[in-house]
């Protein structure tokens, strides 16, 4: 049995392309595993603080040493980075938004790259501490930013999604871009092929 944490990041609701696909993928996922249970988050419609001088302050003390006010402070961020660990696979729904990731999603990470909880830093440097685990990121895209498109350069998601979940040791994630979804004809492709892809992963992931 796995423990499958789902994670929306769209602030809309039926008409978000991220959502449909992710819940396609868990809906799948389950009907293949119905043991596994599913942890859901909706950042798009109940999104997280942002770190605060508080935030930062608890982050980098001991716990022990907390104030009631830091031991405040850090409780969201420690009860997202156990939710996070409790969790074997991750399922992700995560629109593009000026190039990147919606801010929602931006302060979730920021919640959840805690020093010694999910990254340790020590002579050799940085050290994931979120090991053994596997991604699936869902992507939604106005435009195509496909690897030959000519505008694949400013894809700064899929890079940046692999580098920061890659430092906490997050490094097994698999893609599915839903490109060109503002894109009329070129929209309806798009969709069929996250699907078919989504249904080819649930029998290898
Ligand atoms: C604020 C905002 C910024 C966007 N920025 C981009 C962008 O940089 N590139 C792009 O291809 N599409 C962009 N889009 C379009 C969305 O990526 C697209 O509509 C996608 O389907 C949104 O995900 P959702 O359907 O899950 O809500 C943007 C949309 C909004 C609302």
């Amino acid at each position: 049995m796995a423990n499958i944490l789902h994670i929306d990041s769209s602030p809309r609701g039926e008409r978000s392309h991220s959502r449909e696909l992710s819940k396609e993928f868990v809906s799948a996922w389950k009907a293949a595993h119905p043991e596994d249970a599913i942890a859901y988050r909706d950042l798009g419609h109940y999104p997280v603080p942002h770190v605060d001088e508080a935030w930062i302050a608890a982050a980098f003390s001991p716990a022990e040493t907390h104030t009631p006010e830091l031991a405040e402070a850090i409780r969201i961020s420690d009860e997202l980075v156990d939710e996070l660990l409790a969790a074997d696979r991750y399922v992700f729904g995560v629109p593009m938004y000026n190039f990147n990731i919606p801010s929602t999603f931006k302060a979730y990470i920021d919640q959840i790259v805690r020093i010694n909880r999910t990254v340790a830093l020590d002579a050799q440097g940085f050290k994931g501490l979120v090991e053994g685990k596997k991604a699936v990121i869902i992507t939604a895209r106005g435009g195509d930013f496909s690897p030959t498109s000519p505008a694949s350069a400013y894809d700064f998601q899929e890079p940046y999604l692999r580098t920061i979940f890659g430092f906490i040791g997050i490094t097994d994630i698999q893609f599915i871009n839903a490109n060109s979804l503002n894109e009329g004809d070129a929209r309806t492709q798009s969709l069929s092929e996250a699907r078919a892809t989504i249904q080819d992963l649930i029998s290898q992931w």
